[in-house]
């Protein structure tokens, strides 16, 4: 059997495929407002093989002059990301654990080649928050470490659907995209795979 590292729970057909659809065409809205860009990597400029966007208050960017950052602004329209969809944010009530609602939604897509290296997300204030990541379209194949980047890794396949929770101890496990599996998932017509990651980005004011 495999074994997760402690506080990252994997939930396999968490969506419906109604659900799983529902949440594709509220992507769409969304991509339409605040279109993908390729990331580039700090300092090197490298592009990622990823095309990303965000919704939510503050969404993830990086280019090579300014690095890893949240902003308030999509970097090519130069307006607000738009809202989290209603359905994310029922899942982060359900899944997170964590009282206040996440601040950023990264949207990542995925063509057949995309892959995405191992690393820990930590370009958030609070770390008390959970990651909360919903995958659709094709299967990837995940891995998943410990919090040093020389750690024991598992490898698991994450399907249409599906959603990973890094908490708690888990929640700077490094993690990362190895490969994705063309035309294993009829969700998305042109093939592919969307990853959306919600993040609690700032820690909540105490009243
Ligand atoms: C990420 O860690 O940013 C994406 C993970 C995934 O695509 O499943
Ligand atoms: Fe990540």
């Amino acid at each position: 059997m495999l074994v997760l590292p402690k506080g990252v729970r994997h939930i396999p057909h968490c969506l419906s495929t109604d659900a799983q659809r529902a949440l594709v065409e509220d992507i769409r809205a969304v991509v339409a407002d605040a279109p993908l860009f390729t990331p580039r990597m700090p300092r090197t400029g490298k592009e990622m093989s990823v095309r990303m966007t965000n919704c939510g208050s503050l969404g993830w960017v990086t280019d090579k002059d300014r690095g890893y950052r949240y902003q308030t602004m999509h970097p090519l329209t130069g307006k607000p990301w738009p809202p989290i969809p209603d359905m994310l944010l029922k899942l982060w009530e359900e899944f997170s654990g964590y009282l206040h609602p996440p601040e950023a939604c990264v949207v990542n897509f995925y063509r057949d080649s995309a892959k995405m290296g191992l690393h820990q997300d930590r370009d958030e204030e609070d770390f008390d928050a959970p990651v909360l990541s919903v995958s659709l379209g094709d299967t990837c194949l995940f891995r998943i470490g410990e919090t040093t980047r020389s750690g024991r890794t598992v490898s698991l396949k994450l399907d249409s659907g599906d959603v990973i929770v890094l908490g708690g101890a888990g929640r700077l496990c490094y993690h990362g995209v190895d490969r994705i599996y063309p035309a294993t998932s009829a969700l998305l017509k042109n093939g592919g795979r969307i990853n959306l990651t919600l993040r609690r980005v700032t820690r909540p004011t105490v009243s």
